[in-house]
């Protein structure tokens, strides 16, 4: 088939007629379908606790799923931040729910302990996601999908304002995951002093730019409760798991000398609301926010760094065969390239190396000259030497010589004249 038939078969939406049914098809049943499927198949929910170590982020959880999950105690002296999860399966009706909750281990602690290993957990959920979906054979229904669904912010109930640490962790993960702030041990707190205190942590969150999970409102049958809740945010939460006695009903709650602060009352915090808007009313908007918006910005970014990139209009549809082609035309030409400096770079060693090796063998036959010539200089000095030496010897033999014959020749003479007196003695 020819690329403009292509085409115009791609380009051409014909506008769907609507037509009526004689009689009952039964496609009407395919959301009931769809909810079977999705109820065998069970369905995973990930929340991250982050905040400062006993700030009550156990006991929150315990209290939302009304169970005890088993958890320990973190140090306030772990040397950075740790992320722990924890998988749990949970059934309630025939729903099965695979909860992970993670905590963020010793953040907040120590002024060196930042959000980075944060968003770096987040970061490599959404890359082992990446990576499956990348697979040949992928196998995404049975995935165990650990992305994070939502970050529970607890922030510490001063009464006063958020600190830095605050404001620049929600900055760094509020575009990778939905951020619920909660103000933790809000019975700790007046209630007017937590009216003034709710608005001044909003007040600083838009200041600062930081952008929050809001409670969606473009569903008809949830806008209503979920603008309201909205207004009411952060949610000032109070946990327990204690049971005590409230009229004839045991009810959750923590007793004070002064009295009970019931974990469910709408009149002491703000609990049963934080519960109907992350488990009852929002959660499969939570999960659907982290797949399109928040993993999709991730996974935008990461295929940008690989080289992929959709069409900008004008030119060619995105196509994967072609990116691919000209990324491998441009690794191969990167490698012929590399390959080619590397071979520059060993020839030209070699030379110098040569050069070197020349030089040497100069210097070692310049100064073999050298010494050879001094050594010549030595024989010459010393056979002139020896000559002389011989001639001063043979010099001294002749005048030895003559000397030992001047001797005899005086030993001789001396030994006549005796004789002659005696002789000369007669005469006379
Ligand atoms: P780590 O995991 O060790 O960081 O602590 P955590 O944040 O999980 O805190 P945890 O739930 O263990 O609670 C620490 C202490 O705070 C316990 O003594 C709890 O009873 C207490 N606590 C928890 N929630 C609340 C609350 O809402 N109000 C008050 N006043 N105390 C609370
Ligand atoms: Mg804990």
């Amino acid at each position: 088939m020819a690329a403009t038939d292509l085409e115009r078969f791609s380009n051409a939406e014909p506008e769907p007629r609507s037509l009526s049914l004689g009689g009952h098809v039964g496609f009407d049943s395919l959301p009931d379908q769809l909810v079977s499927k999705s109820v065998t198949q069970g369905f995973s929910f990930n929340i991250l606790c982050v905040g400062e170590t006993g700030i009550g982020k156990s006991t929150l959880m315990n209290t939302l799923f009304n169970t005890t999950f088993e958890t320990e105690e973190a140090s306030h002296h772990e040397e950075c931040v740790r992320l722990r999860p924890q998988t749990y399966d949970l059934q309630e009706s025939n729903v099965h729910l695979k909860l992970t909750i993670v905590d963020a281990v010793g953040f907040g602690d120590q002024i060196n302990k930042d959000e980075r290993p944060i968003v770096d957990y987040i970061d490599a959920q959404f890359e082992n996601y990446l990576q499956e979906e990348l697979k040949i054979r992928r196998s995404l229904f049975d995935y165990h999908d650990t992305r994070v669904h939502v970050c529970l912010y607890f922030i510490t109930p001063t009464g006063h304002s958020l600190k830095s640490l605050d404001l620049v962790t929600m900055k760094k993960l509020d575009s990778k995951v939905n951020i619920i702030p909660i103000i933790a041990k809000a019975d700790t707190i007046s209630k007017s002093e937590l009216h003034k205190f709710k608005i001044k942590i909003m007040g600083e969150l838009v200041s600062n730019g930081v952008q929050i999970y809001q409670f969606p409102t473009d569903d008809e049958a949830v806008a209503e409760i979920n603008a309201v809740m909205n207004a009411h945010l952060p949610f000032a939460v109070v946990g327990s798991t204690e049971e005590v006695k409230v009229g004839n009903k045991l009810v959750r709650a923590r007793q004070y000398p002064w009295g009970v602060v019931q974990v469910e009352n709408e009149n002491h915090c703000d609990f049963v609301k934080l519960r109907e808007m992350l488990i009852r009313v929002n959660m499969e908007d939570l999960r659907e926010q982290t797949h399109s918006r928040h993993y999709e910005l991730y996974r935008r970014c990461k295929l940008e760094e690989m080289g992929f990139q959709d069409s900008d209009g004008d030119s060619q549809p995105f196509s994967l065969q072609e990116t691919y082609e000209a990324k491998r035309k441009e690794f191969l030409s990167e490698l012929q390239r590399k390959e080619e400096e590397m071979r520059q770079m060993f020839v030209n060693k070699v030379k110098e190396t040569e050069l070197e090796l020349k030089e040497k063998e100069r210097e070692l036959h310049e100064k073999f000259e050298h010494l050879k010539r001094v050594h010549q200089e030595e024989k010459r000095k010393v056979e002139e030497k020896r000559r002389e030496l011989e001639e001063e010897t043979n010099a001294f033999n002749r005048r030895k010589a003559a000397v030992e014959a001047l001797q005899s020749q005086a030993l001789h003479a001396t030994s006549q004249q005796p004789l002659r007196k005696d002789k000369d003695k007669k005469k006379s």
